[in-house]
């Protein structure tokens, strides 16, 4: 499904631990729903789980802004040497307009340059979403028992096309 969207004037970011507060309110503004795909589940435990994230330099927060909101976040974590895996959600309001679309783009462009091969999400059947996001970057999505593994070759990824957006 493709649809003209208006072009979001975002900007993009690497974060450290600087944003934590920032990506702390991102996270207490999710709606249940939103929060289920996310977590796969109702986690709620926002402070620990970013404080984690932020807490090993190996890992990776990539920020959305809009209009100088922290609108999307993107975290990949460290796996083992160029794997890492990626779990992403936008603010509840800004969904379906293409941020998160641009956030993946952003991040792939950025861990390729870094040496990294592999990417990995999970996620559940019926997130359309995400599952439309992986297919546009070639992610190999297989599904089994409720849960979706998608795959992602960076090095064979080009992103150009959403990246012209910026
Ligand atoms: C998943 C998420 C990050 C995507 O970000 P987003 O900004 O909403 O996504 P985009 O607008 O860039 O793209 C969504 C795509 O899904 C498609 N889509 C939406 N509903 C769909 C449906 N029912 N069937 C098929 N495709 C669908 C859209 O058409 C769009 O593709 P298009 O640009 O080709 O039209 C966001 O929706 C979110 O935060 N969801 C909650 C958390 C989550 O699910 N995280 C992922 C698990 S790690």
């Amino acid at each position: 499904m493709s649809v003209a969207k208006p072009l979001l004037k975002l900007e993009f970011r690497v974060l450290g631990p600087s944003n934590e507060g920032e990506v702390l309110d991102l996270y207490n503004s999710l709606s249940n729903e939103s929060i289920y795909y996310r977590f796969r589940g109702f986690f709620r435990d926002f402070e620990r789980y970013v404080r984690s994230v932020f807490s090993d330099p190996r890992n990776i927060v990539y920020g959305a802004y809009l209009d100088g909101k922290l609108v999307g976040v993107l975290e990949a974590v460290f796996l083992t040497d160029g794997c890492y895996e990626m779990a992403i959600v936008v603010r509840d309001e800004y969904q379906g307009r293409g941020i998160g679309t641009r956030l993946v783009a952003y991040a792939i462009a950025d861990l390729k340059k870094r040496g990294v091969k592999t990417l990995v999400a999970h996620t559940t059947p019926d997130n359309y979403r995400i599952l439309a996001i992986s297919r546009k970057f070639n992610g190999i999505i297989k599904c089994a028992y409720g849960e979706c593994t998608v795959v992602f070759n960076l090095q064979a990824i080009r992103t150009d096309q959403f990246l012209l957006l910026n």
